[in-house]
Order: structure tokens, then C-alpha cells, then sequence
């Protein structure tokens, strides 16, 4: 299976800057060993996008409205993800969970993109203190039951699914391998069936190869790494 690179660049790059980095890793000599997805803030897509056009790198977004139209102030429809060019979209990231995103609008976000065809990157992960109170399999399993509840196999079969330890994203460490494929291990039994993940938290071109052991994880959602040009095709490429 390809590796897949997902760079979640946050709010981190102003659209200029986020445009310019787009154009520097489209022109960059280096063969793009694995797949490569750039996920800008939504008032850079439209310039990202433009920067990408033509070329093997792809376009996301990192958070869509649960409905196509309608009166949500400040949300941002499937339709125009679409018509961007986006054809990835990150839901129930950590960051959105913390501002009060619960498991109901995760669900329609879900709905929404499978319905325009967006591939959902849906991110589970517990915090610091689910962890050290010995919940963690019983937080990620409940986050995965809640999100997907309602959708038929092939449906659930389009998502991308990416393990977030909170307590690892940075400025966190990376968790150790072994704790990440204990729960990638634990998602499998849930859903009878094994299919590798995405990791997410702290990854850099270091730490990478660890966690990419070719069954429990097939590629990284990457914040902090992927914000520079280098480091960013070191992972797709290394
Ligand atoms: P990080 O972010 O790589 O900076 O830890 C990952 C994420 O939040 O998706």
C-alpha cells in the first residue's frame, strides 16, 4: 500500500505563505515516493489548489459543514470543498473535539463529505488524563461507535482512519510505537477486521519509520512537520 502523507498545516500559514510552500513542493525535484495531501486552511485553498493543479499532490481541507446549504454562519459546505478541488477532508481532529465538536456533528460532517465524495480522514484519540485513568481503548472505541453508527459497510469502508493520541501532538512527544500499535490492535477487534491507519502526534522524518511497520500504519497525519518544504518531503520520500 502507497504511503500517505497528510500535512495539516492548522492556522499555522498565512495564504501567501501556504500558496508559496504548495508551488515549492510541486516544483521540487524529488520523485514523491508516497502520496502526498495538503491540507491548508480554508481561505487558502483556492490558492493552493491553484498552485497543485495538474500535479500528483491532492487537496483537503481540514473541517466541512454537516450540511450542504443553509443558515450555519461561519460553516463551510461539501459543495465548495468539491468545487476548490478538495477531495480529502480531516473530521473530529482534536482541535475541533476541544472547541465542542461533538460525536452528533462528526456523524453529519461524515455523512456529508461521503455524500460529495470527499474521503473523510477521521481522527480518534484520547487525552492525557483518559489515558492515565486507563480509559483509552474505551474513549477511542466509543469516539469510532459514536461516528460511524449508521453507516453501511462501504460507506465505512471510504474512511481514512487516523490515531491521535491527544497527549502526543505537539508541543507533546511522540507516543512510543508500541502504545500505537496496542490501539490500532484494539480498533481492529472492534471492527473484526484489520486495515493499516494513519498516525498522528509529533511525527518527524526521525520518528516516521518507527510507527510505518507495514501493517499498522500505512502513513502520519503530520502538524509541525509539514510545515516546511524539507522536512515534509522527507516523509513522503524517505
Ligand atoms: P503535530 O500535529 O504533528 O504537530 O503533532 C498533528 C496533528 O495535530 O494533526
Amino acid at each position: 500500500m502507497q504511503r500517505l502523507i497528510v500535512a495539516n498545516w492548522k492556522m499555522q500559514l498565512t495564504v501567501a505563505e501556504a500558496a508559496a510552500l504548495a508551488r515549492r513542493l510541486r516544483q521540487s525535484r524529488r520523485w514523491l515516493g508516497g502520496k502526498l495531501v495538503l491540507c491548508p486552511s480554508f481561505t487558502a485553498l483556492a490558492a493552493v489548489g491553484a498552485a497543485l493543479r495538474g500535479s500528483a499532490i491532492a487537496l483537503g481541507a481540514q473541517n466541512v459543514a454537516g450540511e450542504d446549504r443553509g443558515a450555519w454562519t461561519g460553516e463551510v459546505s461539501p459543495l465548495d470543498l468539491r468545487s476548490l478541488g478538495c477531495r480529502y477532508v480531516i473530521v473530529g481532529h482534536s482541535d475541533r473535539r476541544r472547541l465542542g465538536e461533538s460525536d452528533e456533528a462528526i456523524r453529519q460532517k461524515l455523512r456529508a463529505s461521503l455524500r460529495h465524495r470527499l474521503t473523510p480522514i477521521l481522527c480518534v484519540g484520547e487525552t492525557l488524563a483518559e489515558r492515565r485513568g486507563g480509559r483509552s481503548v474505551a474513549v477511542v472505541r466509543q469516539q469510532l461507535t459514536d461516528a460511524l453508527r449508521g453507516l453501511t459497510p462501504s460507506q465505512a469502508g471510504r474512511l481514512i482512519l487516523a490515531y491521535e493520541p491527544v497527549w502526543a501532538i505537539s508541543p507533546g512527544g511522540p507516543a512510543r510505537p508500541e502504545q500505537a500499535f496496542a490501539m490500532v490492535e484494539s480498533i481492529w477487534r472492534l471492527f473484526r477486521r484489520s486495515r493499516p491507519l494513519l498516525y498522528g502526534g509529533s511525527v518527524t522524518p526521525a520518528t516516521l519509520g518507527s510507527f510505518l511497520d507495514g501493517k499498522h500504519f500505512r502513513g502520519a497525519l503530520v502538524g509541525q512537520a509539514s510545515l516546511k518544504a524539507r522536512p515534509l518531503l522527507a516523509l513522503v520520500n524517505s
